[in-house]
């Protein structure tokens, strides 16, 4: 018993000094392992006559459940001044004089911002679709029939035979708000687009803007309304505006939209290759087949429907005559705005 006794007095010592998490670990082992001195002691109980095992085993646990408890505690006072340690020696300077290089918002972000700004002061909500989209949104729904040339492989990154491909506009956000609003709608759609496309005036990524409008009366000359009031308020000046009638399966009339060349003022020059005109989007009243394959009653309710690329407004409002410089994040480009 007295030998028990001195036993935890040395094992109590021996963690006393203990210095480091690699030196508790040996103590821990040394006494309390599967080989340690309380499970060898253990192990002896027989050799002990009857009388006095009871006591033996008794005067052994205590000893065990002593050390695990000055184990524990060295344990957690070694945590706590390597965490001192830690705190004293890493520390941040909050004085040190920085370089001031702050970051710059992207050409493209700057214009989407400023679009979306402009349609939001005319009351529009701003809605998103997923990049990888349903063929049937993107097309079928929209009025374009499995042998239009726009469904050719030529034009459409497929993602599967299942009917996912990357949007080629954002017009299938138009179906994806119809099926899940009832008019009066009045959104904007801004995002990615994709395009098996790629030469000096054309990325196979860019951005467009969707336009909506769906209630009772919305007719030609409010979207005429809208679209030459967004056009005057994005480049600041009372440019001039012409409609050109043209062709889009899920628009009937249909129309594109010229702006008066920012560039030369109409003089004529290599942007607008000699005319004095701009296309800067199409648009026109949404087909009524488009809004019958979304559920939308049209005895009760028509719409109009605008999209625009987002990469020539900002080349037109900036003055940039490459399509190319908004995807090399030239550090020296991207400063400039
Ligand atoms: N989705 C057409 C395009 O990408 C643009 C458009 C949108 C035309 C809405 C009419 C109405 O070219």
């Amino acid at each position: 018993m007295n030998d028990l006794e001195k036993l935890k007095e040395e094992a109590l010592l021996e963690l006393k000094q203990v210095k480091t998490k690699e030196e508790l670990q040996e103590v821990k082992s040394k006494y309390l392992g599967k080989k340690g001195v309380i499970s060898s002691l253990l192990k002896k109980i027989r050799e002990i006559p009857p009388e006095e095992r009871k006591e033996f085993g008794r005067k052994v646990n205590e000893v065990k459940s002593a050390l695990e408890d000055a184990l524990r505690r060295r344990e957690e006072e070694l945590k706590r001044s390597e965490l001192e340690e830690k705190l004293s020696k890493e520390w941040v300077d909050l004085t040190f004089p920085l370089q001031r290089t702050a970051g710059k918002l992207h050409p493209i972000t700057l214009t989407l911002e400023r679009i979306v700004e402009i349609f939001r002061g005319m009351g529009f909500q701003v809605e998103k679709g997923p990049e990888v989209e349903l063929e049937d949104y993107n097309f079928d729904k929209l009025n374009i029939p499995p042998d239009h040339p726009a469904r050719d492989m030529q034009d459409t990154f497929y993602v599967n035979r299942e009917g996912h491909l990357l949007r080629t506009h954002t017009s299938p956000v138009q179906i994806r708000t119809m099926l899940k609003q009832k008019p009066p709608i009045q959104i904007i759609a801004p995002g990615k687009v994709y395009r098996r496309d790629d030469d000096p005036t054309h990325s196979p990524m860019f951005h467009q803007v969707e336009g909506l409008v769906v209630n009772e009366y919305a007719n030609f000359r409010h979207m005429k309304f809208v679209i030459e009031e967004f056009l005057r308020e994005f480049f600041q000046t009372d440019l001039p505006v012409r409609f050109r009638t043209s062709y889009f399966p899920f628009t009937e009339p249909s129309a594109e939209v010229d702006i008066g060349c920012v560039i030369c003022g109409q003089e004529g020059c290599r942007v607008c290759k000699g005319t004095g005109w701009l296309e800067v989007m199409g648009c026109g009243m949404v087909h009524p087949a488009v809004l019958e394959n979304c559920g939308v009653d049209t005895e009760f309710y028509q719409g109009f429907a605008f999209g625009m690329g987002v990469e020539r407004l900002a080349m037109l409002l900036y003055g940039i005559d490459n399509i190319k410089l908004f995807y090399e994040n030239d550090i020296r480009f991207i400063n400039q705005f």
